[in-house]
């Protein structure tokens, strides 16, 4: 089904009766290979990205609608009118109201959890706009008494969370996404994210990725901020031809299972997202004397044999990706001779994960 026709049908959605709704959703933070930096109008990417979803880290979110014709709208966010997440989700809400129509005269409560720390450079608006969607259009489905086929219903979560963070849109599916227009990859789009699991190596199909967490703090760029930098940088056509160039080497290190490609890759992305970031226009620096300590020490390891890799996204925190078959000598390294320079003295063991789930508790 084309998203035009689905989103067709969701505009002529009516509630069927005036009861109460509510749903769970857990959706999971994505760590992206292939970086997406920089967007057009109506969070278009400016570049493909691919990402695997994780599993450790996840947000799970409670929605619950009341009839409320007089005070529609969200009125909380876990018990709290003030709460921060409520300025980032009020232009999204008007957006849903715009699509799915019959949330108008609805209020809505959202109680919602993480599992790692806001804003941290781990995308927690990936998990967390994921999650919300994905409730959303369940609850819609449940207030029409309309049903999507589930195909249906992840390629309009994936689209419509886009409109909420970008990189949201890939959460939607376990394993590995690409969001973005390439005319070598079939059924791609820059409107919703597509699952490529069948184009994976099975070697990657539980890759690890372990988030030392150099700094836990508020991030000082925020990704938009950052996507908005690229309208004006001086390297953002360059930018694009290289993460264009970088998407046909991707699909073949990840079809072949070829781990030397896909290291160099992925390190390239990381390191050529942080020299955008350096050199926009009041060049910021995000990582952290830690995160290039880690790095040195991670290259050095894989020098000795262990094929591990490492990639950053917008802040100071090194993930460090391995095949699961090296995870116990993995985690030995880290234990020994990572771990004592994350100030924080944190890190998340995750691993790529089987993408979002209903449930029927908050946890
Ligand atoms: O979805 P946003 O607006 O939070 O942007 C995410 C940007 C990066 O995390 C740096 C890269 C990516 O592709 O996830």
């Amino acid at each position: 089904m084309e998203l035009t026709e689905i989103q067709h049908e969701i505009l002529s959605w009516k509630a069927k009766n005036d009861e109460v709704f509510s749903t769970i959703w857990r959706s999971p933070s994505n760590i992206a290979l292939l970086k997406y930096w920089g967007k057009s109008e109506g969070q278009l990417p400016i570049n493909p990205s691919i990402s695997f979803s994780l599993s450790e880290a996840h947000t799970t979110t409670k929605i619950t609608a009341y009839p409320d014709a007089i005070n529609p709208g969200i009125s909380g966010i876990n018990n709290n009118k003030q709460h921060p997440f409520l300025q980032k989700i009020a232009p999204f809400w008007l957006t849903v109201v715009k699509e799915i129509p019959l949330f108008k005269d609805y209020r809505i409560d959202i109680h919602t959890q993480n599992t790692f720390p806001h804003s941290a450079g781990i995308a927690s608006s990936a998990s967390g706009f994921s999650a919300l969607t994905l409730a959303v259009v369940d609850l819609a489905k449940e207030i029409s008494g309309k049903q999507l086929p589930h195909d249906v219903f992840i390629k309009y979560a994936s689209w419509l969370s886009r409109l909420g963070s970008g990189s949201a849109c890939r959460s939607v599916y376990g394993g590995f996404s690409l969001w973005g227009v390439s005319k070598d990859w079939k059924n791609s789009s820059d409107l919703y994210a597509i699952d490529i699991n069948e184009h994976i190596h099975p070697d990657f199909h539980h890759l690890q990725d372990a988030i030392l967490l150099v700094s836990a703090k508020e991030k000082r760029l925020s990704s938009s901020s950052g996507h908005d930098l690229m309208k004006e940088h001086p390297y953002a056509a360059g930018r694009v031809i290289q993460a264009k160039s970088h998407l046909k080497l991707f699909q073949k290190a990840l079809a072949e299972g070829d781990l030397e490609l896909l290291a160099q890759l992925t390190e390239n992305e990381a390191l050529s997202l942080h020299a955008l970031i350096m050199s926009s226009r009041n060049g910021d620096i995000l990582l952290e004397p830690a995160s290039l300590e880690l790095i040195q020490r991670i290259r050095n390891f894989r020098l000795k044999g262990l094929p591990i890799f490492f990639t950053i996204d917008a802040g100071p925190n090194i993930h460090l990706i391995y095949p699961e078959s090296e995870k116990e000598k993995v985690k030995a390294f880290i234990l020994s001779e990572l771990n004592d320079i994350c100030p924080e003295n944190k890190l998340i063991f995750d691993y790529a994960g089987t993408g979002p789930q209903k449930m029927n508790e908050i946890d």
